[in-house]
């Protein structure tokens, strides 16, 4: 028997991915619409690592105010701005689309439960922010049939976060800041599918934080108004970077993307120094990945790995599939069995080797030290798609949310 419209439960669940940036977003030029001062560009991480799951769901019998439960935890999404912004701009475009068709279901006026939950460790200390806000906007658009493109929902994630716009697509994404007051022109756009090159791996260096850094959204207003480095940052340095690595991607030049990627991270945090206080994301053991790079690209005689950092002290190393032994190999020889996530799919190419990677006297004995006592585990990955449509609800039929 079909269920009367008012104890129907509507339901759209989705997968959605992490972003790691290798040219950095950082710097608003307008806070309220969440507008960047400068294009960014990042690599969508494989979501049989790190993804999102999301349900949205709508009844005409929930409780009137909008719920969201993340991770197990009801949120108060009305002290959120951002996710109201989100909510309210995805039930405006059905809304325009239920008063075109009257056939369809009144699905705006319903209140929404919306149930996510990560798959990794919030211990792991990963900006879960970027997977959170695309998945729940992806999950809202299914669920309300929405025709737009996820260029287009992209503006919208982008209100949730940032970084969150680069989330609704695979492979190399950029996010252009556009140059529009009204945001219309910021959005996130394809650059190279993950097919385009999809030898693309990385490895996270989990660094723990004695400290918990200034979030990225007060850093980054603390760096536009202070620092001095980085008005030439945002105007002249990123827009050159940005083309170059473009090229680099298209051209699968992993020389020059390494190198875009390393000079950009330090750019990066080298405005954060210049602030005012300074803003110190980076500590020994991140300096100590930065000098092992280094040193595995010296030993080897080409460029076969790349760091990256974003507002913490966890490392993320780019390299190419074919260079595993040499890359993951002797991270893996350093840290030893006892360090944590060796295994998954992206453990296959290494998991028979013995004493794998570079020789270690070719490597900088301090170094060595500091990421045996600093790196508590390791996330191989590698590159990936974008949001994937599941049926592994968070909602039951009868509107409850379950619980894994
Ligand atoms: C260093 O996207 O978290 O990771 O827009 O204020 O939510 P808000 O900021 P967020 O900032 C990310 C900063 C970064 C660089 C990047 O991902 O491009």
């Amino acid at each position: 028997m079909a269920a009367s419209p008012d104890s129907k439960v509507f339901r759209a669940t989705t997968t959605a991915p992490v972003n790691i940036a290798v040219i950095k977003y950082w710097g608003k030029r307008d806070a309220v619409l969440n507008l960047p001062t400068n294009s960014s560009l990042s690599v969508t991480l494989s979501q049989r690592s790190l993804r999102t799951l999301t349900t949205a769901s709508c009844a005409s019998f929930y409780p009137a105010q909008d719920e969201l439960i993340l991770n197990g935890k009801p949120q108060d999404i009305q002290s959120s701005k951002r996710t109201l912004a989100c909510l309210a701009s995805l039930r405006s475009l059905r809304r325009e689309i239920e008063a075109s068709d009257s056939s369809l279901p009144q699905l705006s006026a319903f209140p929404l439960r919306i149930v996510s939950e990560n798959n990794f460790p919030t211990a792991a200390g990963l900006a879960s922010s970027a997977a959170g806000f695309a998945a729940l906007v992806r999950a809202v658009a299914d669920l309300y049939q929405l025709p737009q493109s996820a260029r287009d929902l992209s503006r919208i994630a982008r209100q949730g976060s940032g970084s969150a716009c680069r989330s609704l697509m695979g492979g190399y994404v950029a996010w252009r800041a556009g140059s529009l007051e009204d945001g219309s022109d910021s959005l996130a756009e394809e650059v190279a599918s993950q097919s385009h090159w999809p030898e693309m791996r990385a490895v996270v260096l989990v660094v723990s934080a004695e400290k918990k850094d200034v979030p990225s959204t007060e850093g980054m207003q603390t760096t536009v108004a202070t620092s001095n480095l980085f008005a030439t940052r945002a105007t002249t340095v990123v827009p050159e970077r940005m083309d170059a690595i473009e090229t680099a991607i298209q051209n699968r030049d992993f020389p020059a993307f390494a190198e875009i990627t390393m000079r950009d991270s330090n750019g990066f945090h080298a405005t954060c120094l210049d602030s005012w206080p300074p803003i110190f994301y980076m500590n020994d053991v991140s300096r100590a990945a930065v000098r092992l790079v280094h040193d595995i690209n010296r030993a080897v005689g080409r460029t076969v790995c790349s760091y990256t950092f974003d507002a913490g002290p966890n490392a993320v190393i780019y390299y190419l599939e074919k260079d595993t032994e040499l890359v993951a190999g002797t991270i893996k020889t350093i840290l030893g069995e006892k360090s944590e996530g060796w295994e998954g799919p992206f453990y296959e190419p290494l998991k028979n080797l013995t004493a794998p990677g570079v020789a270690l006297d070719q490597v900088d004995p301090r170094t060595v030290e500091l990421l045996k006592d600093g790196v508590s585990r390791v996330i191989l990955t590698g590159v990936g798609e974008g949001p994937v449509s599941v049926d592994d609800h968070l909602v039951n039929e009868k509107g409850d949310a379950i619980y894994h």
